[in-house]
């Protein structure tokens, strides 16, 4: 399993309140060229343009952890002419973005197994991740052939390979064999283009992420929609399972008869 370089740092949000993490699944590329009579790869360029602003954004809301879903490993079963444009892109993407990113003092790090991109673009990727390892404003992970499932079968791999006993593995152990390992869990998971689900992404590390979907396609999202995602989060009533506030109080207008 290839993993990207260590997180250099783990920016915290500039109030708790705001999620440490968002995952975002960029998706409705294709949506937004159909409905301009355009070929799904120009969808998939706009969607680019998108990366930036919204990058911008959560770093001036104040977060600073940032995973983008790029490719699935099932994306591969898409037609191979689209496949072919989007590999194109990445590296076009890694070309013209990584200098500016990296001038801002973001870390880059792809997620996902890199061993199936070509060499040229695997070449690119470690290019990106070796000059911007230092950086400890911002995290900028990007899930290129990436699948929350294969993430944790090649991890548990790598434990065995590595002689961990597995009749004893915990949640740690695995949590730090992943990908992420080393990051906060991401709090918000936003995804674009209306669909309810979660295709494969980060799905140990989505156990307790808040969900917001939005009907706006992903070439079309901006800075106000992460504001809006932000406020919808900001709402939300995170439990992890406990019962909240008040414990008792049942038990108290219970018993507080009997003892007068
Ligand atoms: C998301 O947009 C980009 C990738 C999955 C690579 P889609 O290409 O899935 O767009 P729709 O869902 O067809 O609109
Ligand atoms: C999820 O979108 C993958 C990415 C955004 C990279 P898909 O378009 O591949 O997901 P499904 O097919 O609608 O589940
Ligand atoms: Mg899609």
């Amino acid at each position: 399993m290839q993993r990207p370089p260590a997180p250099a740092a783990i920016p915290e949000p500039s109030r708790p309140e705001l999620p440490r993490h968002i995952g975002i699944i960029m998706d409705g590329n294709g949506r937004w060229a159909r409905r301009r009579h355009l070929p799904r790869a120009a969808g998939h360029r706009a969607g680019v343009a998108t990366i930036r602003p919204v990058m911008e954004a959560c770093h001036a809301a104040g977060v600073h952890i940032l995973t983008l879903y790029a490719f699935s490993t099932e994306n591969w079963s898409r037609p191979r002419h689209e496949v072919a444009a989007l590999m194109q892109l990445f590296g076009d993407t890694i070309d013209s973005e990584v200098g500016e990113m990296h001038a801002e003092g973001i870390q880059i790090r792809a997620i996902g197994d890199r061993s199936k991109l070509s060499p040229r673009l695997q070449q690119k990727v470690r290019a990106a991740e070796e000059l911007t390892s230092q950086n400890t404003r911002a995290v900028l992970n990007v899930a290129i052939n990436y699948g929350g499932r294969h993430e944790i079968v090649a991890a548990v791999r790598d434990l065995a390979s590595r002689g961990v006993d597995l009749t004893a593995l915990d949640t740690e152990t695995l949590a730090g064999a992943l990908y992420t390992a080393g990051l906060p869990d991401p709090d918000l998971i936003v995804r674009t283009a209306g669909e309810m689900r979660i295709s494969n992404f980060m799905l140990w590390q989505a156990a307790y992420a808040e969900i917001y979907v939005t009907e706006t396609l992903w070439p079309d999202f901006d800075a106000a929609a992460i504001e809006h995602a932000l406020g919808a989060y900001a709402g939300r009533d995170r439990r992890f399972g406990a019962v909240p506030e008040a414990p008792g109080r049942m038990e108290e207008a219970i018993v507080a008869p009997a003892s007068l």
